[in-house]
């Protein structure tokens, strides 16, 4: 790994052993795109691969006048105004009205490691050795403006990371109207554009289209990174698929409005850009104030969406969540949400615990309901202190008895909402986001606080430690069930207006980062509705969320696959919950929930008292099966083998490190009558070594190349019958 500067050519070459990123200064000192992808080898100086076939037709050319047009180069960093008709990176509008920027190379420093991005989450290094950051410094003259881009390039990963700064160098103010995190522009538009879209309860769907002339463009303006459409997107070549191809995948570290889009020009070049959405976005700059922009993680494959995938998994692992729970095994937990919801006495609450004790559940949570006048969704929220006619001894007293079975214990907050019927709100109508004069929208019947405010923040921080220190809390899970709208900040001057989105989001990093320093110990999960906002800026502070409120096994089964590739199995929240479906209505086998929910973080979401006897045992024999394999689960390598998307078989499975051992996930959806064969060729494996599969042993090689048969009872599959079923299999040298 390292970073060189060839001084002759102004050129940056970035490089591990797996990929090269090259980055040169242009003919007018801006700072121009080479090459993102396999390795190169290193060399003094780079031709740029588009500044060849001028000049065109109706292209404009200023510096050095018309032998160079920015519309026919790579760039770092473009902005909109000048000689390139393509969308911009950024855009600035200066005091005299103008948005034409002109920012020139200046200076660069290389350093070990990677710095912190101030009040947002990124990528770190767990040593300095691990990864080296680059800093390009330009500057705008005529106005002031000084950007610096980062990149820092990992030894270990085919991945590089990006931001950049603004900060105003002059003496008047201005305005940043758009400032994305990061531009890749390619030298042809081959590409099928990947993206990971739903709603509520079917979040995280791939979808792929060609790119065609033109911008394709995916984002979210609900104030989160949202259900609809997920801030993770690949560009991949039409050829490319899981095991085999290139792809470049696109992440961004954040959970706030986003932009995606890439732009197919008439020249044949494509540009990708990725970062917070402009939409109502504008930050005023003061003399000498700067923004950050999030940062965007950039990762890149010759082997297809499958190691894409498992570079963005290990990356996140280990580079990106922290705390003691980031690589640990996670506790199989019951939740009783699905089984109660806000219906309950601390009686109810101990009777669903001491069944989940008997089935050797670890961690119970208490959901929603437990606080205020929280009897339903209309009221409580805001409150943050038990509701003793549910809790008689509060949160402190039933953690004990909690604690005293044998059993850790958890809780569920809504920190960023508020109902009209609270006290909190009756004390602060000003508070919530809104428009004076016009209407609140409502949504489940609450609003937003307003966490652009470091008084909101501050308030409610002091009212869940309170609950937490008065308490032994082993786990939290973070909600967040509306989106924003009338997105206004009282009291905030009416040219600030355009930093509420950002300064919101930077409100609820704030809150995490406090309480996750204060409690080092506490496992979090994130959680909107479900899988609202799941993404890698909140992995940052809470290393799973909770994947869906869908917990049909066949949706899940959906959602956990499209999840997967842009997300770690450790990072997905799977609970087996009761049938019929509260969602779906689909009464699935209670074995095929714990084999979709296994690939994930584990737990129940339903009262274990209602079970049968046999169905009982069978939970205690899921638990322990979980107990046994749940590390090779949530740290193994995973790999997609047949999408739940395209057939009614669906298969995965997960190799530990040294590929010795292996589970493999096999799904059905639709029973045929009198069906074919059905093959599923593993992967992942190492092609000499003997494998045990039940009572058959067979290499490596065979078990990738000619496949196994999951109707073969030698390896303890069998014809299953009826819809909607399942069989794991291990797999161990
Ligand atoms: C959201 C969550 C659920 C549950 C409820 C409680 O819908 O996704 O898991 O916590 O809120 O109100």
């Amino acid at each position: 790994m390292g970073i060189i500067y060839h001084e002759k050519s102004k050129q940056f070459h970035l490089w591990n052993d797996e990929i090269s990123y090259i980055i040169a200064v242009l003919p007018n000192d801006e700072i121009g795109h080479v090459y993102f992808g396999k390795r190169l080898k290193n060399r003094e100086e780079y031709s740029y691969p588009s500044d060849l076939r001028y000049p065109k037709a109706m292209v404009c050319g200023m510096h050095d006048r018309e032998s160079f047009s920015l519309e026919l180069v790579g760039q770092e960093n473009p902005s909109f105004g000048g000689t390139d008709l393509r969308d911009g990176a950024f855009a600035m509008q200066y005091a005299n009205g103008s948005s034409v920027t002109h920012a020139v190379f200046q200076s660069f420093e290389i350093r070990e490691g990677k710095p912190k991005l101030k009040g947002l989450p990124a990528a770190y290094t767990n040593e300095d050795a691990e990864a080296e950051t680059l800093v390009i410094r330009c500057y705008d003259e005529l106005t002031g403006l000084t950007v610096l881009l980062s990149y820092t390039i990992f030894r270990d990963y085919p991945i590089i990371c990006r931001n950049v700064l603004y900060r105003n160098d002059s003496g008047v103010e201005m305005t940043l109207q758009k400032a994305l995190s990061a531009t890749l522009d390619l030298t042809d538009q081959e590409y099928e554009w990947m993206q990971f879209t739903g709603a509520w309860g079917r979040e995280r769907e791939p979808i792929t289209r060609k790119l065609q002339p033109g911008i394709t463009a995916i984002g979210s303006n609900r104030g989160s990174s949202s259900p609809n459409m997920n801030p993770f997107v690949i560009l991949k070549r039409p050829t490319c698929d899981e095991m085999q191809g290139e792809a470049l995948g696109f992440s961004l570290v954040y959970s706030g409005n986003f932009l995606a889009q890439a732009e197919c020009d008439s020249y044949g070049q494509t540009r990708f850009m990725m970062g917070i959405s402009p939409m109502n976005f504008a930050w005023k700059l003061t003399p000498g104030e700067e923004f950050q922009t999030p940062e965007a993680v950039l990762v890149y494959t010759k082997q297809g969406l499958n190691h894409l995938s498992r570079s963005l998994h290990h990356f996140y692992r280990n580079q990106l969540s922290r705390g003691i729970w980031k690589t640990k095994e996670r506790p199989i937990l019951l939740n009783n949400w699905e089984a109660t919801q806000m219906n309950f006495t601390e009686e109810s609450i101990l009777k669903i615990a001491a069944k989940g004790k008997e089935a050797g559940v670890e961690l119970f949570v208490l959901d929603d309901g437990w606080f205020g006048a929280r009897d339903d969704d209309y009221r409580g929220l805001g409150d943050w202190v038990a509701n003793t006619q549910k809790l008689p001894e509060g949160m402190g007293g039933l953690s004990r008895k909690i604690n005293e079975m044998g059993l850790q214990f958890g809780f569920w907050i809504e920190p960023e909402m508020v109902n009209e019927d609270s006290d909190l709100y009756r004390a602060h109508p000003d508070w919530v986001l809104h428009v004076p004069g016009r209407d609140l929208s409502l949504g489940r019947h609450q609003l937003v606080l307003d966490y652009s405010k470091p008084e909101v923040v501050d308030c409610i921080y002091d009212m869940l430690t309170a609950v937490i220190d008065g308490a032994n809390i082993a786990y939290i899970k973070w909600d967040m069930n509306r989106t924003i709208t009338e997105c206004y900040s009282i009291g905030r001057d009416s040219t600030e207006q355009g930093k509420t989105y950002h300064a919101y989001i930077l409100g609820v990093y704030d809150l995490y980062e406090r309480l996750t320093t204060r409690y080092p110990e506490i496992l979090f999960e994130s959680c909107a509705s479900g899988g609202g906002r799941f993404d890698a800026g909140l992995l940052y502070y809470a290393p799973q969320a909770w994947c869906s409120d869908n917990t049909d096994a066949y949706s899940r089964l959906k959602i956990q696959y499209g999840t997967s590739y842009g997300y770690p199995l450790s990072s997905m929240g799977a609970h087996v919950s009761a049938v019929p479906n509260q969602q779906t209505g689909r009464s699935i086998d209670l074995q095929t929930r714990a084999d979709v929910a296994c690939f994930g973080t584990f737990g129940y979401e339903l009262d274990l008292n209602e079970l049968s006897d046999e169905e009982f045992e069978k939970v205690k024999e899921q638990i322990v099966f979980m107990k046994k394999y749940r590390g090779l689960l949530q740290d193994g390598d995973l790999y997609r083998l047949q999408s739940p998307f395209s057939g009614d078989k669906a298969a995965w499975m997960v190799v530990s490190g040294d590929r010795r051992q292996a589970i493999l996930g096999y799904y059905t959806a639709e029973k045929y009558a009198n069906e074919g064969r059905s093959t599923v060729r593993l992967a992942g494996l190492d092609p000499d070594l003997l494998y045990h599969v039940g009572s058959r042993e067979l290499y490596g090689d065979e078990l990738m190349e000619r496949g196994i048969d999951p109707t073969d009872p030698a390896i303890g599959g069998y014809e299953t019958e009826g819809d909607y079923t399942s069989r794991l299999f291990i797999i161990e040298a």
